[in-house]
């Protein structure tokens, strides 16, 4: 007996000491695998504030000192098991590091997503990209950017991949919210900003994806079929634009452009990006099922692939090593690798990145202001809005959205701030004591009629959330999990029946032998869900001081509801302050002054056709507002539109360069008058009209935009000017950029609605 209580004793002990001993070990890994790497590793040995030249030399010499092995070490991704790690661990993502070179001093690239803030750690929400838009605000943007670059520094990156251009040719597309709208010139103004306050901190934005990967759920297969004028005029022009702003690198798409994944479309990525455009940087690959085959990625130009090397890695070694691939291709890649790195890492850095910059007040106190300031006014009959504060007694918040922390996607762009603000805690603390505020969560009708019954006014929170439009991924789930659950394979999803069928579904990756089930995707149709329209229809019938608050990263369809309610706000995903930033635009401490970025159609049948599983698609010249103008559709809200608690008028256009050279500039001047009596901020749009050209042309192109503050009875001249070089067409036969000679229309005005417009002409000789 006591032999035995002796054995069990010691078997016990070991068997402790054991899972001890594993515990300890997978704590250090795992502590070790989250610390963050040094991505200044190096820079003391470098020349400071390097120019291209000098980084392309060094870099030259570098790639002469390196083996094999180290070359292609640069181009390929550490993998994911760190931002894997992290998520379990810290419910938040960490940077992913790629190509350190200790021996060489070359740093790792240190990868964070964004874009409505930075992914690792707990970083400050920002309302998306598509709201930030709306500000039409270059200034707030580049702070914004700022902020980006300090918190990417303070959480151990570099390099972040938030910088997303992709145009919204239709607004199902299902990642619009990471953009900034449908117009290219907006879209590129708008990327500036953000990219150089980036990468004032040494950090290197990323542009994606390259290119016109304009729609979510079949980006894996999706083929555009788009001709080279259409392409260059639409579609790229704001890559351009963010490299003649030293954009550091660019990221490829998923899809394929022309029979060709982008990841080893050499047109694109070598054609385009560096013969034409001078690009000097990197291209990193889109994650996982970015590139199929090594040699035509290395041969396209596309430099690394992310976050692992499934091609890029032992296999490419081999391709050299048989002649496959030629070791100068190899060398050209890390070249321009390395001296971008060697560019951005011996720049001084303007300050220190503590990890407590992550989320400081100041950084969400900005948060705050850039929600306040996208929102956008479209409907204020009465005029309802701004609410009273103390003639508010009862106030009812209502709708499943009402009460939710609702910031947008989950996928690759989820940022997790230490807060979230949701509408219904908004305006609770913004009235405190002093109000009632009622909450229903549109589950139950007969509640949504009592609380609408008893509030002086309502908000309904309408909208949509990120399990039904996005990048957002459930989980990698067993056959049995998924049993029943509508399925594609790799080649993409199977229709659903109908749009409330649609959630998820299962997806098989190529390559991937688990199945994902994805829960966003492109948003068919427009119109908000039922359940929705349903509150909105139940609230109104109760109380007609209703306001429909709209949350999403893109537009809604609304003429079936739209004449129910007197004031509707497109409040969008407005960030981790948003509920916060509601509050007092109702009650107007804030005056709106956003201005849609998108196009409201009136119905989907006024749009490009859109095929959410494509395996092809015709992507044409014309979408948004260049196709209602093309048409002649009146849409429910134009490109541009927003109002505000005070009036505009605007008058004496003036011409200043009635003449202009093909290498000069039209500069106009117009009066803007606050006519109201609230101050508020105006977006003056400037577009261009082409009715004289010989070629087809849109009818016109916003061309020229500025934000400005006036007081009451104020009223201020504002000056707008067009580089001349910003009118040229492409021309594909010639295979280049023409300015034709010709009489031209510049039009100036609160929106892209003709009608709201004043015009002049001027001549281009
Ligand atoms: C997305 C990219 C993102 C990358 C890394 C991809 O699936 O398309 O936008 O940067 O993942 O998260």
């Amino acid at each position: 007996m006591g032999r035995l209580w002796h054995f069990l004793k010691v078997t016990l002990i070991a068997v402790v000491t054991t899972l001890v001993v594993i515990v300890a070990v997978l704590g250090v890994w795992a502590y070790a695998q989250l610390q963050p790497k040094d991505v200044t590793a190096g820079r003391a040995k470098w020349d400071v504030n390097m120019s291209l030249e000098a980084a392309d030399a060094a870099a030259l010499d570098l790639v002469s000192q390196m083996t094999l092995d180290e070359k292609i070490a640069q181009m390929h991704g550490e993998g994911f098991s760190r931002m894997m790690l992290s998520m379990v661990l810290n419910q938040t993502a960490a940077a992913v590091y790629a190509g350190d070179n200790e021996r060489l001093g070359i740093p790792p690239l240190g990868f964070t997503d964004g874009p409505r803030g930075v992914i690792c750690g707990r970083s400050t929400a920002f309302p998306v990209s598509m709201a930030r838009a709306a500000t039409w605000d270059t200034e707030l943007e580049g702070r914004v950017g700022d902020v980006i670059g300090k918190e990417a520094r303070a959480q151990g990156a570099n390099y972040w991949g938030g910088l997303c251009i992709n145009l919204v040719r239709h607004p199902s597309m299902g990642r619009a919210e990471e953009t900034y709208g449908e117009d290219p010139w907006l879209m590129g103004e708008m990327a500036v900003a953000v990219l150089e306050g980036v990468q004032r901190h040494n950090v290197m934005a990323c542009a994606k994806h390259f290119a016109l990967n304009s729609q979510e759920t079949a980006r894996f297969k999706n083929d555009v079929q788009i001709d080279e004028r259409t392409l260059r005029e639409v579609y790229l022009p704001q890559f351009k634009k963010v490299v003649e702003h030293d954009v550091g690198s660019f990221m490829s798409a998923y899809n394929k452009v022309r029979g060709e994944w982008c990841g080893e479309n050499r047109h694109l990525l070598t054609t385009i990006l560096r013969e034409d455009w001078g690009f000097p940087g990197f291209v990193t690959s889109d994650w996982y099922w970015g590139v199929y085959d090594g040699a035509k990625g290395v041969h396209a130009g596309l430099d690394i692939e992310m976050p692992a090397p499934k091609h890029y890695g032992d296999n490419l070694k081999e391709l050299v090593e048989d002649g496959t691939v030629p070791e100068a291709e190899i060398d050209e890649s890390v070249r321009r690798i390395v001296r971008t790195k060697l560019r951005f890492l011996t720049r001084e850095d303007p300050m220190e990145y503590p990890v407590e910059l992550a989320a400081a007040p100041e950084h969400t106190a900005l948060a705050r202001e850039v929600a306040e300031k996208g929102m956008v006014l479209l409907k204020n009959d009465g005029p309802l809005l701004p609410l009273d504060k103390a003639a508010t007694k009862t106030i009812a918040v209502v709708g499943h959205l009402a009460d939710a922390e609702n910031t947008g996607d989950r996928g690759s762009s989820n940022v997790n701030p230490p807060y979230r603000t949701s509408a219904l805690k908004g305006i609770r603390d913004y009235l405190g004591a002093g109000a009632n505020v009622l909450h229903a969560d549109g589950s139950d009708m007969a509640e949504v009629t009592r609380v609408a019954e008893s509030a002086d006014v309502v908000v309904i929170v309408a909208g949509s959330r990120h399990d039904e439009v996005g990048e957002y991924v459930v989980a990698d789930l067993g056959e049995e999990d998924i049993e029943g659950m509508p399925s594609a394979d790799g080649a993409g999803r199977l229709r659903p029946d109908g749009p409330e069928e649609k959630g998820s579904i299962v997806f098989r990756f190529p390559g991937q032998d688990e199945p994902i089930v994805m829960a966003g995707g492109d948003r068919v149709p427009l119109s908000l869900k039922g359940r929705d329209v349903t509150v909105i229809d139940t609230a109104t019938k109760a109380n007609d001081r209703c306001v429909v608050a709209l949350v999403g990263g893109s537009v809604f369809t609304m003429e079936e509801w739209k004449d129910e309610v007197p004031a509707i706000l497109m409040a969008w995903y407005f960030g981790m302050e948003g509920g916060n930033a509601l509050a007092r635009v109702l009650f107007g401490d804030v005056n709106p002054s956003g201005k849609m970025p998108l196009t409201t159609p009136r119905s989907e049948s006024e749009l490009p056709f859109f095929d959410e599983f494509a395996d092809t698609s015709e992507y044409g010249p014309y979408h948004g507002y260049t196709l209602m103008d093309k048409e002649g559709h009146e849409p429910t809200f134009p490109f541009g539109h927003g109002l505000s608690y005070t009036a505009w008028a605007y008058d004496n256009l003036v011409v200043g360069t009635p003449k202009v050279r093909p290498d000069g500039r039209l500069d106009v001047t117009v009066d803007v008058t606050n006519t109201g009596d609230r101050a508020g901020e105006e977006v003056v749009q400037l577009y261009i009209g082409f009715e004289d050209s010989k070629v087809e042309r849109p009818v016109k192109l916003l061309r020229a935009f500025d934000k400005v503050a006036l007081e009451p009875g104020e009223t201020k001249t504002v000056p707008l000017s067009v580089e001349v070089k910003d009118l040229a067409w492409y021309n594909p036969d010639a295979g280049a950029w023409e300015i034709e000679p010709m009489v031209y229309s510049v039009l100036v005005g609160p929106s892209s609605r003709t009608e709201d417009l004043l015009t002049a002409p001027f001549t281009v000789e």
